[in-house]
């Protein structure tokens, strides 16, 4: 399994969803890729730009490339929200196996347009490189939130999505179905979860039949995450709950050798932290 297409068709054969989780350094990246290892199931790292201008573009490949090959392994990189074709290319240029061409603020005629020129244009520097277009408003910042915004609005429609997959040409789409990027405090204490419009799922994938992300996974309710995943959610992308994990994990390395000025001393706290939450989501995912 080498190609992330052959995961993905893999993983929608199995009614599974791969897990997408966004990396912003080495100590995220060893916690996703160990949690995957453990349940050997594949798993896509994900970097956007912000990610990405921090790391180095061809870093970022250079390091999910050299996990893929040393150890046999179906570790795949995306280029996450992705707002220009000059990034876009960037990545492709670079390696990475799939984009997320976010241009889903643009007029939704604007984002069809724009959104197929890209599409040929990343085809053409690698064949076997997947895009995924993006309609539908699910805010923005994998952050911690002081107040949700009003998700009702800017649901995907059926119609809207066969007409969006149809015209651009994608592999992949991210609609909006009730999620969005971050959580609230009240999701980090676990006291309240995202919920999702899983009929309309159902009803975007048959009108679509193309394989769909889920986008804003963090805080999740569980079972929710189960039936999105049922109607057809293929790839679920999680980050805030990493970075929330990252922080603590980092904390209690901190605290506990107070004195200490090894980084590799310190930071693997941080990395049984992240990979703690990095198994529990692919354990839901992968049905494991
Ligand atoms: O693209 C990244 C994700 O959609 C992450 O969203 O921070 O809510 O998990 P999240
Ligand atoms: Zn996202």
């Amino acid at each position: 399994m080498h190609h992330l297409r052959e995961a993905l068709e893999q993983s929608q054969k199995n009614g599974l969803a791969i897990g997408h989780f966004n990396v912003a350094d080495m100590v995220l990246v060893k916690a996703v890729f160990a949690s995957a290892q453990e349940l050997n199931v594949p798993v896509l790292i994900g970097a956007s730009g912000g990610e990405r201008e921090f790391m180095g573009v061809r870093q970022i490949a250079a390091m999910v490339r050299s996990l893929r090959e040393e150890f046999d392994f179906p570790i795949f990189l995306n280029a996450d929200h992705t707002h220009s074709l000059a990034k876009a290319v960037d990545a492709a240029k670079a390696g990475f196996d799939s984009i997320v061409f976010d241009l889903s603020a643009l007029p939704f005629e604007q984002n069809v347009r724009q959104t197929k020129e890209a599409v040929e244009a990343l085809k053409a520097i690698n064949p076997d490189i997947l895009i995924e277009g993006e309609i539908g408003d699910i805010g923005t910042g994998s952050e911690i939130h002081e107040e949700a915004p009003d998700l009702t609005k800017g649901l995907t429609t059926p119609e809207e999505a066969k007409q969006f997959v149809e015209s651009t040409g994608i592999d992949i789409l991210a609609p909006a179905v009730g999620n969005m990027h971050g959580m609230l405090k009240s999701m980090v204490q676990g006291e309240t979860k995202k919920r999702l419009n899983i009929a309309r799922i159902g009803q975007i994938k048959s009108a679509t039949r193309a394989p769909l992300t889920l986008h804003g996974g963090s805080g999740t309710d569980d079972e929710d995450l189960r039936k999105a995943i049922a109607a057809g959610i293929n790839i679920v992308h999680i980050n805030t709950e990493l970075r929330v994990a990252w922080r603590r994990g980092l904390d209690e390395g901190l605290t506990k050798l107070p004195n200490e000025v090894v980084p590799y001393k310190i930071l693997p706290f941080a990395v049984e932290s992240v990979k703690q939450v990095a198994l529990s989501r692919l354990r839901l995912f992968n049905n494991k």
